[in-house]
């Protein structure tokens, strides 16, 4: 692997700050950038990283790939414009579903979903916006865990020897890819990003898609996000590192008023880890899990089982798919 890791205990975060925003005005010249901000730690410190270099010239779009947490697109929008930073919201609602159309296999749906976001919507947003550069948050883990063919990230692409200009129309830059995410939350705390932003919930790129086991639907995204809020705000103060609700591929009998009731299963997860390269259940209390239960099942009529993951990672990972 090529990208050189700086540990946590070497980052002098004003300095990396310094640096990497002179790298990013140096290779983008007098032209423009662009790039996708999520609102997650990586691509809020890429943002703030790019506008320190750029300003105006580096123009911050939210991808509405429908596949995000309740409230997304406008959540991030309005805590962006309180930093002076205007994100432009983009429905790409259309092309993500159809892309993820009929697929179950967890590796085809992570590459639908890079096809999408790449090929799809951001080239295009590229050519109307005449921008040869898109800005990327990648982090170091994510290098590692693809190039040891444990799964695919969705925003590797030059590790994996694919050249974004020719196939795409732009180049890649990644200034994050030397940090692991407690280096990352470092930066963006320097940048002065809030803290509701440097110290969130990790959530991945494919966003809910990582949580849904099968066909991935409009309706069935609506389903894990109703059980993720749910599973957010019961598990808010556990300290836990993540916690979240993957809905399974198969129906299960249930029962509701006496009668047979085939419905959905949601399975939940919550994770204790330092580095997430390895991880624990959190001992959750039986009373929060009956809570969960309880919750996910009355205010989620099509839903009639919910359990609780108790596989440590390995052999489990924290996500499903
Ligand atoms: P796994 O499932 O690999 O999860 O044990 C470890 C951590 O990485 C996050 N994760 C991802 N993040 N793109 C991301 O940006 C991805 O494709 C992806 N897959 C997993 C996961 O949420 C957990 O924090």
């Amino acid at each position: 692997m090529e990208v050189e890791e700086i540990k946590l205990k070497d980052l002098k975060p004003e300095e990396f700050i310094g640096h990497r925003v002179k790298e990013i005005s140096s290779a983008v010249g007098s032209g423009l950038a662009i790039n996708a901000l999520s609102g997650g730690v990586d691509s809020s410190a890429v943002t703030l990283l790019g506008h320190k270099a750029l300003g105006d010239r580096l123009k911050t779009y939210f991808i509405e790939n429908g596949l995000m947490r309740e409230g997304e697109p406008e959540r991030v929008a309005s805590l962006f414009e309180k930093l002076d930073i205007q994100v432009e919201i983009i429905d790409a609602r259309k092309e993500f579903f159809e892309a993820l159309k009929g697929l179950t296999d967890p590796e085809e749906k992570r590459e639908a979903i890079t096809q999408a976001f790449y090929r799809d919507v951001f080239s295009r947003i590229v050519k109307e916006s005449g921008a040869k550069h898109l800005l990327h948050g990648t982090i170091y883990t994510d290098v590692e865990e693809t190039i040891a063919g444990i799964k695919r990230q969705h925003n590797i692409l030059e590790q994996l020897g694919i050249d974004t200009e020719k196939a795409y129309g732009y180049k890649i830059l990644e200034p994050l890819v030397q940090l692991r995410k407690p280096a990352v939350r470092e930066v963006a705390k320097a940048l002065g990003l809030p803290e509701e932003i440097y110290n969130r919930m990790p959530f991945p790129g494919p966003a809910l898609t990582a949580r849904v086991l099968g066909e991935v639907t409009p309706e069935r995204i609506e389903i894990v996000r109703k059980a993720t809020k749910i599973v957010e705000e019961e598990l808010a103060n556990t300290g836990a590192f993540q916690y979240f609700a993957i809905l399974h591929a198969n129906k299960v009998t249930g029962m509701r008023e006496g009668k047979r009731d085939y419905g959905s299963q949601i399975e939940v997860r919550c994770w204790d880890t330092k580095d997430a390269v390895t991880a624990s259940p959190t001992k959750l209390p039986h009373e929060t899990l009956d809570k969960l239960a309880q919750r996910i099942t009355s205010e989620m009529p099509g839903v009639v089982s919910v359990t609780y993951n108790i596989t440590r990672k390995p052999p489990s990972m924290m996500e499903v798919v």
